[in-house]
């Protein structure tokens, strides 16, 4: 299957937002803190919208390239750390494949991508954030390189 890697355009929106809908379904599976609102449905579609409206969001989706069905996403925020140098970061903010997809490198060319375009936007360094118990996460980025920055811990009121 060859795989090809495109910007979401407006007609995009459904499929991204369900592929996200999903990824925010697993977190819940994986942390009750994670606990997804009623309307995720309609949150994830203004998500999506709000993102292809901002100049400081970048979302890419893989395609099979003989079918034209999509395969994956990838959402980035290009962020200015303000105190801190290099000052532009990246931050992938969600990344998921279909699981039908899975395992054939589809994540790291989404990856591959996603610094390219981190890169043209200024940003000096890249960041994932996932939630602490997924260890497939873990594993992909431990993989390509990545290695912890920052912790945030909770406290449930
Ligand atoms: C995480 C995810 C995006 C990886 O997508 P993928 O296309 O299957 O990943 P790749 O094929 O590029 O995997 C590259 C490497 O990551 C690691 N990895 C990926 N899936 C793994 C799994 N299920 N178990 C262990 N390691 C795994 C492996 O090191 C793998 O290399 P290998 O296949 O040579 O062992 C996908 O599993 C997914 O969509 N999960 C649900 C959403 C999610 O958890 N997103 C991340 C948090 S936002």
């Amino acid at each position: 299957m060859h795989i090809e890697v495109r910007y979401v355009k407006e007609d995009d929106v459904e499929v991204v937002a369900d592929m996200i809908a999903r990824l925010k379904t697993l977190n819940e599976e994986l942390d009750p803190h994670f606990k997804v609102v009623d309307n995720l449905e309609d949150e994830t579609r203004n998500y999506v919208r709000e993102s292809l409206g901002s100049s400081n969001v970048v979302m890419l989706l893989a395609y099979n390239a003989s079918t034209g069905e999509p395969v994956g996403v990838v959402r980035l925020e290009i962020v200015d750390r303000i105190f801190y140098k290099p000052r532009v970061k990246a931050v992938i903010t969600d990344i998921y494949v279909k699981p039908r997809y899975r395992r054939r490198r589809i994540a790291t060319v989404l990856l591959e991508k996603a610094k390219e375009e981190a890169r043209k936007r200024g940003a000096g360094i890249i960041v994932a954030v996932y939630p602490a118990n997924n260890v497939i996460a873990e594993a992909f980025y431990e993989r390509e390189g990545f290695k912890t920055l920052q912790v945030e811990k909770y406290l449930p009121l």
